[in-house]
């Protein structure tokens, strides 16, 4: 199967920050995931580079925009090597062959009589690059988001006539399917029931967009050129554009992962532009939370980031990974602690996780000739098996709904269920009787087994640990597909069993 996920494309007005990386590190699970299940993946992330917004950044640093998107974008592929994030395709919306699907576009929406000539007034948000429906009944309206004074706009825009996709975006934004979480959902029907409006695609004070062919002084609303960044990313740079090859290059995308902040770009006005040019409409939105600081959206204008790139440093990429996926319900919001992140990876990577395998290997070294038990009894099945094997199916599930909090605790009850095993067991006092090494090996065999479920379900979401389990078991191969590994009772008896290290690093307070 051919999975294509995309991640927004980041605006380049400032160097990446966490809450950009959490989207992508999301998108990074859910593709490694999709790889390990013998699926194809299509995983694209960018930059959105026009707009007034990376105009007047540009200006404030007295360089060119181009010189400033060259500058940002550079920072945002250097981060995503260092995170090692699995993406496919980078695309920047200032490439030539971006600019061409652009107007191919427009030109098949022209076509579909869909283009009009109006005046757009209102109150607009630069940091959103938007018009903001209902601002506050003030003289000098705030955007929530940003925190910044409204501006007020009275301008000749194109518009793209929305509202005769009414009907059709009812009928699509009611499949339970296309929007997720369920709950993002009601904010849109609620949206669309109001009636849709037409809206505006182009900008005349603009000057750093798009041109539009055939309206001099006009350049492509920034929206709407960034939208179609998802369809430029997947066609092969070096060929002529032609939209019709789209569905050989990984089009319709399975998911669109974003903010719920521009969750009505990609769940209403993107369907339908795609409409009117008669191309497929995405599978699904899934719309995230926020990531808060201190209760407070974090964001450059607000000048409240996490600096990834210092975390990264700091702490490495799984304990933050493992922090970002378990803690917050992917969907919800949730807030960046340090004392809840330091608790989190002692208690659960290197406490729970890492010292099960240590103990266990370390008494398997010992008792069978530095590897894994060799021995030949038939019990009935244990409760870790039964456990493992429903831990697989329901991470398994898990992680098609996106749902990472829960293959983390599955994970983690699994683990802990693994210590109590042990502890119920007793090996260290069987052992003492040489007539019980049997029984002692076939109940370490089933911890370790245990062990490696683990670090298979744990690949996706925190990669380093997770193989680094594995390879203590003894698989020093990579593992690309896991269909052959993800079941109970794989483990070679008797294999090598290298000494244990540590999985993770205590953080320190
Ligand atoms: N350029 C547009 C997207 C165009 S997609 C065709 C844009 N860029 S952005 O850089 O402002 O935001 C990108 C994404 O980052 C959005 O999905 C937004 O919700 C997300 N986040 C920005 N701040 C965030 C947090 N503090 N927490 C989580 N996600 C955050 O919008």
């Amino acid at each position: 199967m051919n999975i294509t996920i995309t991640t927004p494309l980041y605006y380049v007005n400032d160097k990446p920050h966490l809450g950009s990386t959490y989207t992508t590190i999301a998108c990074d699970a859910y593709s490694r995931f999709q790889r390990l299940q013998g699926n194809t993946v299509e995983f694209v992330t960018g930059v959105d580079e026009h707009g007034q917004k990376i105009q007047r950044t540009a200006q404030s640093h007295q360089i060119t925009p181009q010189v400033h998107c060259d500058k940002i974008s550079l920072n945002y592929k250097e981060l995503w090597k260092k995170w090692d994030i699995t993406y496919t395709s980078f695309i920047r919306t200032t490439s030539p062959s971006h600019q061409e699907l652009v107007n191919q576009f427009f030109d098949k929406v022209v076509k579909s009589g869909d283009i009009l000539l109006g005046n757009q007034q209102g109150w607009y948000c630069v940091g959103c690059e938007e018009y903001k429906d209902d601002p506050p009944d003030s003289k000098s309206p705030c955007c929530p988001i940003h925190l910044k004074p409204l501006e007020w706009r009275d301008e000749e825009n194109l518009f793209f006539a929305l509202s005769k996709y009414q009907s059709k975006i009812e009928s699509l934004v009611a499949q339970p399917s296309f929007i997720q979480p369920l709950s993002r959902r009601n904010e849109i029907l609620n949206f669309v029931s109001k009636g849709l409006r037409d809206f505006s695609i182009s900008r005349k004070n603009v000057e750093w967009g798009i041109p539009v062919p055939g309206y001099k002084g006009h350049t492509f609303y920034v929206w709407f050129d960034a939208l179609l960044g998802y369809l430029s990313s997947l066609l092969p740079m070096q060929n002529k554009i032609n939209l019709a090859d789209l569905s050989h290059y990984g089009w319709p995308a399975s998911v669109h992962v974003i903010g719920k902040d521009i969750l009505r770009f990609h769940a209403i006005y993107w369907p339908a532009m795609l409409m009117s040019a008669g191309l497929e409409l995405p599978k699904k939105v899934f719309g995230h939370g926020f990531l808060t600081r201190e209760g407070q959206k974090m964001g450059k204008s607000l000048g409240n980031i996490l600096d990834p790139e210092l975390l990264l440093e700091q702490y490495g990429k799984d304990p933050i990974r493992w922090y970002l996926l378990s803690d917050i319900r992917f969907g919800q919001d949730g807030d960046f602690q340090q004392k809840r992140f330091q608790d989190l990876v002692n208690n659960d990577l290197a406490n729970t996780i890492g010292n099960l395998l240590n103990r266990t290997s370390t008494m398997s070294r010992k008792w069978f000739d530095n590897g894994t038990p060799d021995f030949d009894i038939n019990l009935e099945d244990s409760n870790l098996k039964l456990l493992a094997q429903e831990s697989i199916t329901s991470s398994l599930l898990a992680y098609e709904e996106f749902d990472f909090k829960t293959v983390c605790e599955t994970v983690i009850k699994l683990a802990t269920e693994s210590n109590v095993y042990l502890n119920n067991t007793q090996p260290w006092t069987l052992i003492k009787e040489p007539s019980n090494k049997e029984l002692v090996g076939y109940y370490l065999y089933n911890v370790l087994e245990s062990c490696r479920i683990i670090g298979l379900l744990l690949l996706p979401i925190i990669p380093d640990t997770g193989s680094s389990i594995l390879n203590q078991l003894g698989y020093t191969e990579q593992i690309d597909n896991w269909s052959d590994h993800i079941k109970w009772g794989v483990l070679s008896k008797g294999s090598i069993l290298p000494k244990p290290t540590p999985i993770s690093k205590k953080i320190e307070e």
